[in-house]
C-alpha cells in the first residue's frame, strides 16, 4: 500500500490517496476544535488513541452487522479505509440529555432520555452545522428515502451494540455523532470515527466526563481522560 498525495484535511485527520482508487489513508491528528472550529487546542496523544479506538469499535461493530469504512490499521495514526462519498449529515443519537439537546429543550443534564432519540445536523462549519429534519434532506437532495431509512437503522443498531460494550467497561454512553459515507457501487458504510471526539462517555459510577466536553468546557484533564477509556478498552 503506497502513500500518495493529501486529497483533503479535515479538523481531526488528513486523507491521503492510495495506490488503489477504492481506497485512501486517514492520518490522525492530536488538533482538537470546538464550536466549529472557533476554539483550537492540542490534545497529546490523541490521534494515537482515535486512531486505536475508533479501529477497535468499527471491527467490533462489523462483526455485528454494521457495515464500515474500516480496511487496515496501518500504523499508529494511519488507517487504510475504504473511499467514501461522506453524506453531508451528522447523525447524532442520544441516550441522555447532555450538550445542545439539553440546551434547546431545557432538559437537565444527565437525564436519561425515555427512548434514544436521533437527529440529523447538517454538515457545514460556517452555517454552525445546523439542525435538520428529513423533509429538508430530501428536499436538498442530500439522501434518499431509502438511504435515511438505512442510516437510521445503523445509528440505532450502533447504539444498541457500543452501549452495551462500553457499560462493560463500566462507561455511559450517553450520546454519540456518526457520520455515514457511500462506496462508488452505492452501498452505504459507517464512515469517519467512534471516539471520545464523538461520543459523550460518562463513567458509570461517578458520572465523571472521559471525553471531549473536558476540553469544550475548559475543565482540564482531557489528555488522562482519553487514556482512561483506552485503557479500559484494552483491558489494562
Ligand atoms: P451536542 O450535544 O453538542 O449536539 O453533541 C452531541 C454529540 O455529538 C456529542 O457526543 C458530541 C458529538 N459532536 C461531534 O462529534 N461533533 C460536533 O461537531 C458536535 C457539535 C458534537
Amino acid at each position: 500500500m503506497t502513500k500518495g498525495a493529501q486529497m483533503y484535511e479535515g479538523k481531526a485527520k488528513k486523507v491521503f490517496a492510495t495506490d488503489d482508487p477504492t481506497l485512501v489513508i486517514v492520518d490522525y491528528k492530536d488538533d482538537a476544535t470546538a464550536f466549529n472550529g472557533e476554539k483550537k487546542g492540542t490534545i497529546l496523544g490523541k490521534g494515537v488513541i482515535n486512531n486505536r479506538m475508533s479501529n477497535l469499535l468499527m471491527q467490533m461493530l462489523e462483526q455485528n452487522g454494521v457495515p464500515t469504512h474500516f480496511v487496515k490499521e496501518l500504523s499508529e495514526r494511519e488507517t487504510v479505509v475504504k473511499k467514501v462519498t461522506i453524506v453531508p449529515l451528522e447523525v447524532i443519537i442520544r441516550n441522555i440529555a447532555a450538550g445542545s439537546f439539553s440546551k434547546r429543550f431545557g432538559v437537565e443534564e444527565g437525564t436519561v432520555l425515555k427512548t434514544p432519540s436521533l437527529e440529523f445536523s447538517l454538515k457545514n462549519d460556517d452555517l454552525g452545522d445546523p439542525l435538520i429534519n428529513d423533509y429538508h434532506v430530501l428536499s436538498l437532495g442530500l439522501a434518499t428515502k431509502e438511504e435515511i431509512a438505512t442510516i437510521a437503522g445503523y445509528a440505532f443498531k450502533v447504539n444498541e451494540l457500543l452501549k452495551a460494550f462500553m457499560l462493560k467497561l463500566d462507561i455511559e454512553l450517553v450520546d454519540f455523532k456518526l457520520e455515514f459515507g457511500k462506496t462508488a457501487d452505492g452501498t452505504i458504510v459507517l464512515a469517519d470515527e467512534i471516539s471520545p471526539d464523538t461520543c459523550r462517555f460518562w463513567d458509570v459510577h461517578t458520572h465523571e466526563k472521559l471525553d471531549k466536553d473536558r476540553f469544550r468546557r475548559n475543565m482540564g484533564g482531557e489528555v488522562e481522560a482519553y487514556q482512561e477509556v483506552m485503557r479500559r478498552l484494552m483491558g489494562e
